[in-house]
């Protein structure tokens, strides 16, 4: 009877669970566009046969869960853009999985990590309000332990603030935007005038300058990372739109050995004392090992070492010689500022070729180093088959040769199948093996990707 009843409750339980998951992610189709209008929404734009679809599919439950819990007034939901693709491409989607707040006219494009912290962090900074007030000096202290990077206006009513509002409506989807008054900040700060734009980063803070800075837009774009970056395949695809070249020490971040910390400290050395001279060319940081840096550069960079990328047309620069003093970083920067650096890479014909047969290369290297044998047989089969058809044909004149042959391609032909078989099987195994490989292949198209746009 108590069994009974327990199981009873568990159906109910079970059944209430997956009714509010249902509710929390809603599907949306045609209708959408007229019903939309008044709610913000955050939407994930997806298709059925797509891998990271489906793989996002878990995550943004949760992050449509977690969204209705903490009563956001934002609204999760998907939409199937092969079924509704006139909608989809009117929102400008052009990949799977593509995820957007919509927020009245404006749509907001989500490109970061796709974890539910990121994605409901990202949901809330967009949806909430352009500017949040600083009321206090508490509060003041309170944001700025959170934000290693904090962007405020400083002022009553002015163009400033309203050049500010506008820039921050395009900026949200990188950074918060706070606004407050003198007395809120430390006492540290000593503005030259007011109203004013300050950064507080790197442990100090920064003014902005309108004859000095150019446009408050560009600034904001250029201030928005801290001066010393930990780089990986995101971050890198993030500074491409801060148009600045992004030198990086290439080291074994658990190697305590005096080369790799030494060039990590050169680095970080020549982003804050020559912070006025390169920053607003350069990004500086470093990143853990060379997997993802070799595959996007196709080349075979020994660690530790220093490049310089420009993100903006995959170029690249690396010295001449080892990095071994500040001065020497310096005179490379000044190398490739004055162009005396040789230059590498590239987003030309040739470099594109290059790419297509590196890709394949590394596709034919990972399925030998997860599975020899497999290799052997996808690879090495095919060759074989080729040498017996052609000795048969070069054979076919001698006595029984016809026959010969015959038997040879039934046989061989009989063993393609089994091994187009074992193909699938093989992609099957690798999934889980190159699950790495291929997110680091999704950051580095990305990165090329956004070349395109
Ligand atoms: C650390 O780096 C040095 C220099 O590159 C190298 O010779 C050494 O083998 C590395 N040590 C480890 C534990 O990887
Ligand atoms: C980086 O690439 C852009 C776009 O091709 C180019 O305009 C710029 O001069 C390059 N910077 C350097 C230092 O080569």
């Amino acid at each position: 009877m108590a069994a009974a009843g327990r199981r009873l409750l568990w159906a109910a339980v079970s059944a209430l669970v997956l009714a509010s998951e249902a509710a929390a992610v809603l599907e949306l189709d045609d209708s959408f566009k007229e019903n939309r209008k008044d709610d913000i929404w955050l939407v994930d734009f997806y298709a059925p046969w797509c891998g990271h679809c489906k793989k996002l599919e878990p995550v943004w439950n949760e992050v449509g869960i977690e969204m209705k819990n903490m009563g956001s007034p934002v609204k999760v939901g998907k939409m199937d853009a092969t079924s509704y693709s006139s909608i989809a491409s009117e929102f400008g989607v052009r990949g799977y999985p593509t995820i957007k707040l919509l927020k009245g006219d404006l749509a907001y494009n989500y490109r970061g990590p796709r974890t539910k912290d990121d994605i409901i962090e990202f949901a809330n900074r967009v949806a909430g309000p352009l500017i949040r007030p600083l009321p206090s000096q508490l509060m003041f202290e309170h944001v700025q332990r959170r934000h290693r990077v904090l962007f405020v206006y400083v002022g009553g009513e002015s163009p400033l603030k309203e050049k500010y509002i506008e820039v921050a409506s395009e900026l949200i989807v990188y950074t918060y935007f706070f606004s407050a008054s003198e007395d809120v900040l430390p006492e540290y700060v000593t503005l030259p005038e007011l109203p004013a734009v300050v950064v507080f980063k790197d442990g100090i803070y920064f003014v902005y300058d309108e004859y000095e800075d150019g446009d408050l837009s560009s600034w904001i774009n250029r201030e928005r990372f801290q001066g010393y970056l930990n780089v990986d395949g995101f971050t890198l695809y993030e500074l491409g739109d801060t148009g600045k070249l992004v030198a990086i020490a290439v080291i074994d971040d658990k190697n305590s050995s005096v080369e790799h910390t030494r060039l990590k400290s050169i680095i970080q050395e020549v982003a804050k004392e020559y912070r006025d001279h390169f920053h607003r060319d350069f990004q500086f940081g470093h990143m853990d090992g060379n997997d993802y840096i070799n595959s996007l550069l196709m080349d075979e960079l020994t660690i530790p070492t220093v490049v310089v990328l420009n993100t903006s047309n995959q170029q690249y620069f690396l010295p001449d010689r080892p990095i071994e003093s500040i001065e020497d970083m310096v005179q490379f920067i000044n190398d490739i500022l004055d162009g005396t650096a040789e230059v590498q890479g590239g987003d030309g014909i040739l470099q594109r070729i290059k790419r297509i047969i590196y890709d394949a290369k590394s596709t034919v290297v990972s399925v030998f180093k997860s599975s020899p044998l497999l290799g052997c047989f996808l690879f090495g089969l095919p060759l074989g088959v080729i040498s017996i058809m052609c000795y048969g044909i070069c054979t076919a004149d001698t006595d029984g040769g016809t026959e010969e042959t015959v038997a040879t391609k039934k046989e061989t032909g009989d063993r393609e199948l089994t091994d187009e078989g074992s193909e699938e099987e093989q992609e099957e195994e690798n999934k889980d093996t190159s699950a790495e490989l291929s997110d680091g292949e999704q950051k580095q198209k990305n990165v090329l990707d956004k070349k395109k746009d």
